[in-house]
């Protein structure tokens, strides 16, 4: 019997709690309101995010790659009473969109907004975190994973999203350098004696990472 990936995805799915009516919304207004819909998370991957910070219940969370805020509100789901989540995203036509998705959600408060690339502002976050969710720009993933592995408590986490890259990880890269990029970053996790991993196999990919 040959099963489907994506029918098995759709049946992980109908078993899943459905999304909140704030992330049904960001989810819909997305996909008919805005180019490149397929970057959000998602109902699957937002519940298995949430899953996560719920067991994890982090102090501080960093999020790299905002878009429209669908995972951000997923994660913060789980932060503790004070906790807070700061979310980084270049795109400056997002930001007041997310500011109004964030302020109907009641972690909304707890959450720090920044607009501006990756590797200007996370410099300038001074805390260490408890879990971070790494979503953005896979070309440089390897520079944040070690840039975010320093600034990650002893025994916290990070999730890296689209690490199985639609499938191309398991074929030769030839001359795709981002499928190369994704492949080289896979052996950096494996080879790295500093963490313990696993990859989920859920939508694209998720490698979750323990920091020892
Ligand atoms: C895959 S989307 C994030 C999806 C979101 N985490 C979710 O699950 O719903 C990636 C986002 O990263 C942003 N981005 C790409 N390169 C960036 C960079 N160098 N610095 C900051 N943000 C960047 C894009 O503007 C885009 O909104």
């Amino acid at each position: 019997m040959t099963v489907h990936y994506d029918d098995i995805q759709a049946y992980a799915a109908a078993y899943t709690s459905p999304e909140s009516d704030l992330l049904a919304t960001i989810n819909q207004e997305t996909h008919t309101t805005l180019p490149g819909a397929q970057m959000l998370s998602g109902h699957l991957q937002g519940q298995v995010l949430m899953a996560f910070a719920k067991m994890i219940r982090p102090a501080s969370i960093l999020e790299i790659g905002t878009y429209t805020g669908y995972a951000t509100l997923c994660l913060a789901e789980g932060l503790t009473e004070e906790g807070v989540l700061h979310t980084i995203d270049s795109d400056v036509r997002l930001r007041e969109r997310i500011l109004q998705y964030f302020s109907q959600h009641k972690r909304g408060k707890q959450i720090a907004v920044h607009t501006g690339k990756v590797l200007d502002i996370l410099p300038q976050l001074s805390r260490t975190f408890d879990l971070v969710f790494i979503d953005a720009d896979k070309k440089n993933y390897l520079t944040y994973y070690e840039s975010v592995l320093a600034k990650l408590n002893p025994n916290g986490w990070i999730i890296i999203d689209n690490v199985l890259w639609k499938g191309k990880v398991l074929h030769e890269a030839g001359d795709d350098k981002l499928t190369k990029a994704m492949m080289d970053f896979n052996n950096h996790i494996k080879n790295d004696s500093r963490v313990v991993h696993v990859l989920f196999p859920v939508r694209d990919g998720l490698m979750v990472v323990r920091k020892k």
